[in-house]
């Protein structure tokens, strides 16, 4: 049966490759194809073991793939037979010159605009899924416009608001899918026929329409909002320490104000994931490139929040360990920046873990799904550092244990069996405040929690 249309997706990511998997899985009648540079990725994702975890990727995928879902590096080939192509690239912060440390580094991005005219022989529509720097869709279509005319392209943009951790949940049943375009007839008339594919399973109501413009600025918006709440939450989280306040009751009671909510009010070690602080900064940055100095201080606060908690988590260990940690062994539980995910892109974890490898403690690194990223991470580091992924072996004549991810196992470990086996006093470091505080208190161990008045025995 010929499909009635042909999807290609540009970016075989955390993004692209669980979306894609979604719309194919939805929508049979189309062909999903998904083209990145990175052959070792599209091996990958050929193969039983997928480049990224999320639970229900796997099954999605194999549901789809070899039907109506592909994965491939013929980029160029993909291009000419797609009618619709979606635009998944990296587009993190740019590294040198202009704007380094905080614009968005747009070589990926463009480089396939270019790629796209250079292999397009028919009219097509362009969808901006990754996160894009306002006025972005400007410099796309004059790109692909610049060929003198024969070839109509329509830039739309559809930012993705998945959560890595819970993305296909949040793909099948979203809050709400963005889409904007031109409101010419032909951009109404493209924007209509990516509105077409995802009411084959989102509610019409939750398909929200807007000018381009307001769409990709949402999006920057949103990870924003969220950060700033994390932000917010983690700054009275230190004052809540100094005062016998605890932050959870204080999230509790502001939270069931209707008109602040309750969600994104967990004081933690810091956000992390490659988004946030990119996109923030990258506000940040076109707030100044317009002159707006205020806004930009406001938003890059946000950042700077997130980086003193996890310096106040690491200088919170030492002092409470008094005072030096070197030489002694500390088991880090979690690695990834949150949990049912391997991501490890600016987790906290890298950062604290390197705090206390300076300090030269002694650091077993432990994660169900992240470990191989972890190595990673801290490749560089040649002394001091051990990956063991069984906690009770990593806790194993440790001084400390800090965890770092809110995994569900290190909610109901043998912690009695762990105190047993770790060197007196015994510091528990709760960057998550998932752990039962006041129990481990009475097992033993000094319990260092964010937001709360410590419980120790000295
Ligand atoms: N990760 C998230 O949770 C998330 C959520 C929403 C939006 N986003 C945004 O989506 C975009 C993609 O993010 P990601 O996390 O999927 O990134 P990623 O790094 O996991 O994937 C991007 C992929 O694009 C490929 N690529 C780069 N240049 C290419 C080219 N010229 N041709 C073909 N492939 C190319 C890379 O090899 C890589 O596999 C970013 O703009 C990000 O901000 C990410």
């Amino acid at each position: 049966m010929p499909f009635k249309k042909n999807i290609l997706c540009i970016g075989a990511g955390y993004v692209g490759g669980p979306t894609m998997a979604m719309i194919a899985a939805k929508c049979p009648q189309y062909k999903v194809l998904v083209v990145d540079i990175n052959h070792k990725r599209i091996n990958e994702w050929n193969s039983d073991n997928l480049p990224i975890y999320e639970p229900g990727l796997d099954e999605l995928v194999k549901a789809a793939r070899g039907r109506n879902l592909f994965f491939s590096n013929e980029i160029e080939k993909g291009i000419r037979d797609a009618d619709i192509i979606f635009v998944s690239v990296n587009t993190p912060t740019k590294t040198f010159g202009q704007g380094s440390g905080m614009a968005a580094d747009l070589q990926y991005w463009e480089k396939t605009a270019r790629q796209i005219l250079a292999n397009s022989d028919r009219d097509k529509i362009i969808v901006e899924k990754s996160t894009l720097p306002v006025r972005t869709a400007k410099a796309m279509e004059r790109i692909l416009n610049s060929n003198g005319g024969n070839i109509k392209f329509e830039v739309l943009s559809n930012p993705e608001f998945l959560a890595e951790g819970s993305a296909i949940k949040d793909l099948e049943n979203p809050d709400r899918v963005l889409i904007g375009s031109r409101e010419t007839e032909e951009g109404i008339r493209a924007r209509k026929e990516l509105v077409d594919i995802y009411a084959n399973w989102v509610p019409r109501e939750k398909i929200i329409e807007s000018n381009v413009w307001s769409s990709e600025l949402s999006k920057l918006t949103a990870n924003a909002f969220l950060a700033q709440r994390v932000s917010s939450i983690n700054s009275l989280s230190a004052l809540c320490e100094a005062t016998e306040a605890d932050i959870e009751e204080v999230a509790y009671a502001i939270g069931t104000d209707s008109r602040i909510g309750n969600k994104f009010l967990k004081a933690s070690v810091g956000f992390g994931g490659s988004c946030f602080k990119k996109d923030i900064l990258n506000l940040v940055y076109i707030c100044r490139t317009y002159g707006l100095n205020e806004p930009a201080d406001y938003w890059d606060s946000v950042v700077r929040i997130n980086e003193w908690q996890e310096r106040r988590f690491v200088l919170s260990m030492l002092s409470n360990m008094f005072n030096t940690v070197a030489g002694k062994k500390i088991a880090v539980l979690g690695f990834a920046f949150k949990a049912n995910t391997g991501d490890t892109r600016e987790s906290p974890a890298i950062y604290i873990t390197r705090g206390l490898i300076e300090e030269r403690a002694l650091v077993n690194v432990s994660d169900p799904k992240a470990l191989g990223n972890a190595r990673e991470d801290l490749k560089d580091i040649r002394e001091g550092l051990e990956y063991i992924e069984d906690p009770y072996k990593a806790a194993e004549g440790a001084h400390a244990i800090a965890v770092l991810t809110e995994w569900d196992i290190y909610r109901n470990l043998d912690y009695k069996k762990i105190f047993d086996s770790m060197v007196k006093p015994a510091f528990v470091f709760d960057g998550r405040n998932i752990l039962n505080h006041r129990k481990l208190f009475e097992m033993g161990f000094n319990v260092f929690a964010i937001g709360k008045t410590p419980l120790k025995h000295f």
